[in-house]
C-alpha cells in the first residue's frame, strides 16, 4: 500500500484566545485542517470569525492555547523565512526603502541570501509582476496594486514553504482586483508555491482557491470544506460557478442564522 501523502500544514484542534486585563476572546475553537503542497487554500469567513488570527498562529506569531500546528510533520513554535505574509495594507513596504531594496531586505535579514544574490532574485521577481521598471522608484511613486505586487514579489523571492496572505486584494478597486487575482493564478501555475489565502468574497475563494475551508464565526470553527479547482475567472459568469456561489452563500449565512 502507497504511503499516504503528509500534509505540507497541519493544523491540529487549535484554539486561539486572546487574553485582555478583563476579558478573553476566544478567535478559534479547536479548529483543524490540513494544507497539501501546492494547495491553494481559502479561509473564507465573516467578519471576526478567527481568519486573521489563524493566519497569524501559521506565521508563528501567535500561540495556541489548545492544540497545534505542524509544517512538515514537526511543531511550529514561532515565525520562520518558511512561512511569510502578505497584508491587505498598502503601508507594509517601508517607504524609505527602493522597490527593490524591500523585495532584497527579508532575503538579506534572514540570511538566506548575500547581497548579489538577493539583487538577483529581487530583480528576477519584479520581472516576474512587471514591476522592473519601477525596482529604483519609492513605494509612495506607486498606486495600490503596484505596491501589492511588490509585496508579492517580497514574500516570493525568499521561496517560502507556505505564502500566507490575509485579504491582500480587498483595498483595490474591482478592476485590479480581478487583475491581480488573474496575476496571482499565473504566478501560481509558474511557481507552485502552497498559498494560504483569506477572504471574506466568496467569489474570490472560489477563483483563487483550490480548497475553501467556510469558518463560522465566535469562535471560529470549519463550518465546511470543498473543493473549487474546477473554477477560474473565465467560468465566474457559468451556472456551475454561481451554484457554487450560493451553496457557500447559505453555508454562510445559516452559520449566521444558528449562532445568533
Ligand atoms: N489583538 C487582539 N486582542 C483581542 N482580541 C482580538 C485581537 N485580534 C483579534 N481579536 C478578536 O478575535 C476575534 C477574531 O478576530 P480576527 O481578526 O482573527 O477575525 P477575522 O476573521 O480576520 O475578521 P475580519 O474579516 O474582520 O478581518 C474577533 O472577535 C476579534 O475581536
Ligand atoms: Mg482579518
Amino acid at each position: 500500500m502507497p504511503a499516504a501523502i503528509q500534509p505540507l500544514l497541519q493544523v491540529q484542534d487549535v484554539s486561539l484566545i486572546y487574553a485582555t486585563s478583563r476579558q478573553k476572546v476566544r478567535a478559534t475553537h479547536r479548529l483543524s485542517l490540513d494544507v497539501f503542497e501546492g494547495d491553494r487554500f481559502v479561509l473564507l469567513g465573516a467578519s471576526g470569525c478567527g481568519k486573521s488570527s489563524l493566519l497569524k498562529a501559521l506565521g508563528g506569531f501567535l500561540r495556541p492555547a489548545q492544540g497545534r500546528i505542524l509544517l512538515d510533520g514537526q511543531p511550529v513554535h514561532g515565525p520562520g523565512p518558511d512561512r511569510v505574509a502578505v497584508f491587505q495594507e498598502f503601508d507594509q513596504l517601508p517607504p524609505w526603502k527602493t522597490v527593490r531594496e524591500n523585495v532584497m531586505f527579508p532575503l538579506l535579514a534572514s540570511g538566506r541570501a548575500g547581497r548579489a544574490e538577493a539583487r538577483e532574485r529581487a530583480q528576477a521577481m519584479l520581472a516576474k509582476v512587471g514591476l522592473a521598471p519601477f525596482a529604483d522608484v519609492h513605494p509612495h511613486q506607486l498606486s495600490g496594486g503596484m505596491k501589492q505586487r511588490v509585496a508579492i514579489a517580497r514574500a516570493l523571492a525568499m521561496q517560502p514553504r507556505v505564502l500566507l496572505m490575509d485579504e491582500p486584494f480587498a483595498a483595490l478597486d474591482a478592476l485590479t482586483r480581478r487583475q491581480m487575482q488573474q496575476e496571482l493564478l499565473a504566478l501560481w501555475e509558474e511557481l507552485r508555491f502552497t498559498l494560504v489565502f483569506v477572504t471574506h468574497s466568496i467569489e474570490e475563494a472560489l477563483v483563487v482557491g483550490n480548497r475553501i475551508a467556510i469558518l463560522s464565526p465566535h469562535p471560529g470553527r470549519v463550518r465546511a470544506e470543498l473543493n473549487s479547482h474546477e473554477f477560474d475567472l473565465s467560468s465566474q459568469g457559468s451556472a456551475q460557478f454561481q451554484a457554487a456561489a450560493q451553496r457557500i452563500h447559505r453555508l454562510l449565512f445559516e452559520q449566521q442564522a444558528t449562532s445568533i
